[in-house]
């Protein structure tokens, strides 16, 4: 493997130091403006139980925390690296009581049906195993109601996603149509389809 795939598969599971070196990327500024970009389509409750899901270094979590002033806040991530970012930037919230981070793969959720308002899933849904199966388990965890958030910097159509797959093993970036195709194949509805065409930036919804 070479060093650059070495450095960019953290971004699929941040693991020993480049995996704390990518985390602490993650909250960094140009992930700020996508994210703040596609929050805007998400509605954020007001209150609720809100879960982020692949949190990476937690920076999702707070900026929903900011949106829901009386939402409870859960963020997973599969990576130990990113569970313990996460927790240590907001430590605050996480002694209030507002806010729990946990280890968990998208593939098995650790929570009872109809528990969330709403999910949030930031750059992560390239890396998820059998994409279907995923969002299916994402949807059983949501409320009747709930809705569902996609925010990805690549949009599949950029022409750039090829040279992504090779750098990053195990990635795939998905078109609009692609992930329309498997939320509607995973029970969602609405499924609204919203793009930052110059900056190929993908933000979708879709509704329990
Ligand atoms: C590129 S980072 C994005 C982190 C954060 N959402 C953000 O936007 O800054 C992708 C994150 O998704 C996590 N991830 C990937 N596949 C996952 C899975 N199957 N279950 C849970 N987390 C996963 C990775 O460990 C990593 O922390």
């Amino acid at each position: 493997m070479g060093l650059l795939s070495k450095i960019f598969s953290n971004t699929r599971k941040p693991e020993g130091f480049w995996g704390k070196m990518m985390v602490a990327g993650m909250n960094g500024g140009f992930h700020a403006e996508m994210a703040s970009w596609g929050l805007d389509f998400g509605n954020v409750p007001a209150e609720g139980e809100i879960l982020d899901i692949g949190c990476g270094g937690g920076a999702n979590l707070k900026r929903l925390m900011q949106r829901s002033l009386k939402g409870k806040m859960t963020g997973v991530d599969y990576s130990p690296v990113s569970v313990q970012k996460s927790a240590k930037v907001n430590a605050a919230a996480i002694k209030e009581g507002r806010c729990q981070v946990l280890s968990a793969n998208v593939a098995q959720l650790p929570f009872s049906d109809d528990t969330f308002s709403m999910a949030t899933a930031f750059e992560t849904i390239y890396f998820w195993p059998d994409i279907e199966k995923s969002f299916a388990e994402v949807r059983r965890v949501l409320v009747p109601g709930g809705k569902f958030l996609i925010v990805n910097e690549e949009d599949g159509l950029s022409g750039n996603n090829e040279k992504w797959e090779k750098i990053i093993d195990g990635m795939h970036t998905y078109t609009p149509d692609e992930v329309k195709k498997h939320l509607a194949a995973a029970g969602f509805q609405n499924i609204k389809i919203h793009r930052n065409e110059p900056k190929h930036w993908l933000a979708v919804t879709g509704v329990k």
